[in-house]
């Protein structure tokens, strides 16, 4: 496939960014879309040029940091794949794409295609720990009874791998999508009440600290979510927030 790539390029936070085209060929449509990347790269570092930076670790799937947002879709025009899993044969030859960043003011741009999402960390990190006794007398996991359907939410939820295109696609720049994922995986779980109140609190209110829009319930971050977390948790992180707020 031959293919032309116009990719943002920025040197860093402070330095103005412009879309580069760069033309490139022999991509297999086996290709994942990172190793496009890496044979562009390739290609412009034998040149002398500056490689294109971009964000990968797993390659699985897992990590969540290839954050790209490609021809105007967080992960690409799959759906629940990230970045890393989707494959070339989804565009055809002679196709132009646009890479671009995750924009939000929250998550400033580092280097080209890479964005600092460490307001994600620092959420999560607001969330606190869970007082599950490990002294040596542990009680069994399994002896807790636990409803099924709780569990799988539970677990469902959990699987939110914080990439932040949920945040990238909201016309707002919300991340209730993330936060409300992080909150329900340990609401739902008896291991999660003893801190439920404080938890949402002091999520949400660093949150809103961090810069991110309001949620207007259009739905876009569930649709482009590559692990299709659900808009329930954020009614759930509604309700857990409001519960929380009178109790306090
Ligand atoms: S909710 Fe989905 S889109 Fe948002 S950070 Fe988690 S996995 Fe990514
Ligand atoms: S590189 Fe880890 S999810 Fe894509």
């Amino acid at each position: 496939m031959k293919l032309t790539l116009k990719i943002w390029r920025q040197a860093n936070a402070k330095a103005p960014g412009k879309m580069v085209t760069y033309p490139i060929d022999a991509v297999s449509p086996d290709m994942s879309f990172l190793e496009m990347m890496d044979v562009l790269n390739e290609q412009l570092i034998q040149k002398g040029e500056d490689p294109v930076a971009f964000d990968h670790d797993c390659r699985e799937g897992i990590c969540g940091m290839c954050s790209m947002f490609i021809n105007g879709e967080a992960h690409g025009p799959d759906r629940l794949v990230t970045t890393c899993q989707l494959h070339m044969r989804k565009f055809k030859d002679g196709d132009t794409i646009t890479i671009e960043p995750f924009r939000a003011n929250a998550f400033p741009v580092i280097k080209d295609l890479v964005v600092d999402r460490s307001a994600f960390d620092r959420v999560q990190q607001a969330g606190g720990f869970v007082s599950v006794n490990t002294s040596g007398n542990t009680q069994d996991a399994n002896a807790i009874p636990i409803d099924k359907h709780d569990a799988d939410r539970a677990f469902d939820a959990a699987t939110c791998i914080g990439c932040g295109a949920c945040v990238a696609t909201c016309k707002n720049a919300s991340a209730m999508l993330f936060v409300s994922a992080k909150v329900s995986q340990y609401a739902l779980l008896p291991q999660g009440k003893v801190e439920a109140t404080d938890r949402v609190l002091n999520m949400v209110k660093q949150m809103d600290s961090e810069g991110f829009g309001n949620c207007t319930n259009t739905g876009a971050c569930e649709v482009e979510c590559p692990k299709g977390i659900s808009l329930e948790n954020i009614a759930r992180m509604n309700r857990e927030y409001l519960a929380a707020s009178l109790k306090g």
